[in-house]
């Protein structure tokens, strides 16, 4: 196994840039997950390590070695696509073997490595079927197991779950956390999925045109994102944003004083744009002492989630979304009282976290 490190790593195609300057070291062993919009550069990060097209700028190692220049297949690494691509004229048995078969490993050294794979992705009932006699998850395994069985020592996973259904998702998705415990190996994950993304990573890396907004442990992107961007991306519903201002007396929104919520800085002055998470808020009714918050607004629209309910609140221009639990007593066309718990506050012109 080993370390993946991206270093001043950067793709051009003609004047159209899509990966700048990234700098990252990814630890042996460590499970990591690339998210962001669609076209900001993801699957070209992944092609890059894997080999699958050439970087214009910058160089890659892995492990000790400068693979920048190193074709795919002596990069020691597996993907696993969205589409699975298995061979669809082999059974399951022959594309388990196939990397190993051009490899040129000895024949009993295959058979037991199918077995072993087999065996861990519960495949042994299905050796002898074509891909096209599998489910999309039984298909997936498969495609897992081709790379698994090559023993690399990075797997790139380019959206592996995306056509599974919820259920399947989930089973795979703790199907990974197991098999990344029992193989150790260093993982680069893309998904579009927030709970994939928080519940498998190690760290998180977000990625937005081409540039790394931020790199952590979920909990450390979620607590407190660098920029407005990934506030808004991670999490959801999205965290609300809001014009306001810093000042002596502490936070106001819309000329509404709300003092020194947690979250302000004592050194912040001037205009700020507010983040407030629909879950770091409580609604009560107006008249009662809850927060004794002076900001109340009208319920514009409810949206009931089952364990939970989100409320639109409309204070003077503002916007809000609320998340209250189920059942909630909150009708459109109440007035409720907004009681921010936590804000995060950013700088108005560069969205950076202050
Ligand atoms: N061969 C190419 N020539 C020119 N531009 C390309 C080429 N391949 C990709 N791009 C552009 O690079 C950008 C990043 O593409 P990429 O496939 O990495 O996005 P992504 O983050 O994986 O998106 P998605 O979430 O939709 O899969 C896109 O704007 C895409 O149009
Ligand atoms: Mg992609």
């Amino acid at each position: 196994m080993a370390g993946i490190q991206l270093r001043s790593v950067e793709k051009r195609y003609g004047d159209t840039w899509v990966l700048r300057g990234i700098d990252v070291s990814i630890a042996d062993g460590e499970y990591v997950v690339l998210v962001g919009p669609s076209g900001c550069g993801k699957s070209t990060l992944l092609r890059s390590i894997a080999g699958l097209n050439d970087i214009t700028g910058g160089a890659i190692h892995i492990g000790a070695r400068d693979v920048t220049r190193v074709s795919p297949r002596d990069r020691n690494v597996a993907m696993v696509f969205q589409s699975y691509a298995l061979y669809p004229h082999m059974t399951v048995r022959e594309n388990l073997a196939f990397p190993l078969k051009i490899r040129k490993d000895p024949p009993a050294a295959i058979q037991a490595a199918v077995a072993e794979v087999a065996g861990m992705l519960e495949l042994g009932a299905l050796l002898d079927r074509l891909p096209g006699q599998l489910s999309g998850g039984q298909r997936q395994r498969v495609a897992m197991g081709r790379a698994i069985v090559r023993r690399p020592d990075v797997f790139l996973f380019d959206e592996p779950l995306s056509n599974l259904d919820a259920a399947l998702r989930h089973h795979m998705r703790v199907e990974l956390k197991r098999l990344h415990r029992r193989l150790g190996a260093t993982v680069v994950h893309v998904t579009h999925d927030q709970v994939e993304a928080l519940t498998l990573a190690d760290r998180i890396l977000v990625l937005h045109q081409g540039v790394v907004q931020q790199v952590g442990p979920p909990r450390e992107l979620f607590d407190a994102p660098a920029n407005t961007f990934v506030a808004t991306f991670l999490g959801s519903p999205a965290m609300n944003l809001l014009p306001g201002r810093v000042d002596d007396a502490g936070l106001s929104v819309g000329g509404v004083a709300l003092g020194w919520v947690d979250g302000v800085g004592k050194a912040v002055r001037g205009d700020v744009t507010v983040g407030l998470r629909p879950t770091d808020v409580v609604a009560a009714a107006p008249s009662s002492a809850a927060g004794a918050s002076p900001w109340v607004g009208a319920v514009d629209v409810t949206e009931s989630l089952g364990a939970e309910a989100l409320l639109h609140v409309e204070i003077g221009p503002h916007k809000l979304v609320v998340q209250v639990p189920e059942p909630s007593p909150w009708r459109a066309g109440a007035q409720v009282q907004v009681v921010p718990r936590r804000v995060h506050v950013f700088d108005p012109g560069s969205g950076r976290r202050l």
